[in-house]
C-alpha cells in the first residue's frame, strides 16, 4: 500500500482530479477525506465527495465535514463560475441530507491510528488551522504537511497579488505557515504549469479506467480556463500536482524559506517568502522553514499523469 494520506478539500473539480488520482494511484492511500467551503458551499463539497466515493465504489472512506466560514469570521464568498454551480462542473450529485456534516471530532482518533500520516490539504485552510489551535501536540505527530497555496513573487488568481486558498482565509493560511512543520507547499508558481490537454483527457477517457474526468476537465476548461486565459491549451490541476508530490517530489524543486501571509488590505493573501541572495534569511517571527515549489518538470509530471490515469507506461 501506497503513503497514507488525510485529505482536506473543498472538493470541487480540481479537488476531484486529484482524489481520483489517488484512487487509481498505488502510492498514495486516501484514509479519509475533510470536505470544507470553497468555491461552493461545504453542505455541497461534502455531498460531492460522497457522490465520488460512490461513483469509484469507496464508500469505506470515511468522510468528515471541516469548517464552513473562514477564521476572519466573514460570511464566505462563493465562486460558483469556477467549478461549476455545484462544484463539479455539469454534473449534479443527489443530495445526501442524512450524512453527517459536523463530525470533525472523527479526525483526530483517524489521526491517532497511523504513526506516518501525511495530510494534503488543498483548499482553504480554516479547518487545518483549526488543528493547530486544538491540538498542537497531536500535530507533532504528521509525518508532513502537503498544501496547495500562494503565489511568490508572481501574479495571483483571485487578485493581482494572491491565490484563491489563501486569500479566502488568509488568517488561517497564516496559522498554518506559522505552526505546521515539514510543509511542502505548492503554490501557483508549479500549479499553473500542471496543465491537462484536452487531447490528454480524451486519451484517458478512451481507456476508461478514471470516471468522471472529461466531463469535469472539459467543463473546467471550455467553461472556465479558455475564457480567463484565451490561449490556455488545457486545465490547470493545481490540487492534483499538490497530491502527486506525495508519491513523486522530484516532480518539482523547492526553495527553503519561513512563509508568512498578509491578512488584510490590499495585499491580502499575499504570500511572502525570503527570496533575497545575498541576505540573512529573515526570522520572521521565528516560524519554521517551509519548502516551497519553484518550478515543476512537466515531463515528469505528464508521465506520472497519464501512466496512473490510465494504467499503461509512459
Ligand atoms: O487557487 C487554486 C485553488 O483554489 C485550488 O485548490 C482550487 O481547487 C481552489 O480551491
Ligand atoms: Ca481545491
Amino acid at each position: 500500500m501506497g503513503q497514507k494520506v488525510l485529505f482536506f478539500g473543498d472538493v470541487g473539480i480540481d479537488d476531484t482530479i486529484a482524489l481520483l488520482f489517488a484512487y487509481l494511484s498505488e502510492g498514495v492511500d486516501v484514509i479519509g477525506i475533510v470536505a470544507c467551503y470553497g468555491n461552493v458551499s461545504k453542505k455541497q463539497t461534502t455531498r460531492n465527495v460522497r457522490y465520488l466515493l460512490e461513483e469509484v465504489g469507496r464508500t469505506d472512506i470515511p468522510v468528515m465535514g471541516g469548517a464552513e466560514k473562514p477564521m476572519t469570521g466573514e460570511v464566505p464568498i462563493y465562486y460558483p463560475n469556477v467549478h461549476g454551480p455545484e462544484g463539479l462542473g455539469p454534473i449534479t450529485p443527489p443530495p445526501n441530507e442524512a450524512a453527517p456534516l459536523e463530525n470533525f471530532f472523527q479526525v483526530i482518533s483517524l489521526i491517532e491510528e497511523y504513526d506516518d500520516l501525511v495530510i494534503v490539504n488543498v483548499g482553504r485552510m480554516t479547518s487545518l488551522a483549526t488543528l493547530f489551535l486544538l491540538y498542537p501536540d497531536t500535530m507533532k505527530g504528521i509525518k508532513s504537511f502537503y498544501i496547495m497555496g500562494g503565489a511568490f513573487n508572481v501574479p495571483g488568481n483571485v487578485t493581482p497579488s494572491a491565490e484563491a486558498n489563501f486569500y479566502a482565509d488568509p488568517v488561517a493560511a497564516n496559522i498554518v505557515m506559522k505552526y505546521a512543520e515539514r510543509v511542502f507547499l505548492f503554490p501557483l508558481n508549479v500549479t499553473e504549469h500542471a496543465i491537462v490537454t484536452p487531447g490528454m483527457v480524451n486519451y484517458v477517457h478512451a481507456k476508461g479506467k478514471a470516471p468522471l474526468i472529461k466531463p469535469l476537465l472539459d467543463y473546467y476548461y471550455e467553461e472556465f480556463y479558455k475564457k480567463m486565459v484565451p490561449d490556455i491549451e488545457g486545465s490547470p490541476v493545481h490540487d492534483a500536482l499538490t497530491l502527486m508530490g506525495v508519491e513523486k517530489k522530484d516532480i518539482c524543486t523547492f526553495y527553503r524559506t519561513r512563509v508568512a501571509v498578509e491578512i488584510t488590505g490590499e495585499a491580502r493573501g499575499l504570500s511572502i517568502g525570503d527570496f533575497r541572495k545575498s541576505f540573512e534569511q529573515d526570522e520572521f517571527d521565528g516560524r519554521p522553514i517551509h519548502s516551497v515549489a519553484i518550478s515543476m518538470n512537466y515531463f515528469t509530471f505528464y508521465q506520472l499523469f497519464m501512466s496512473t490515469m490510465t494504467g499503461e507506461t509512459f
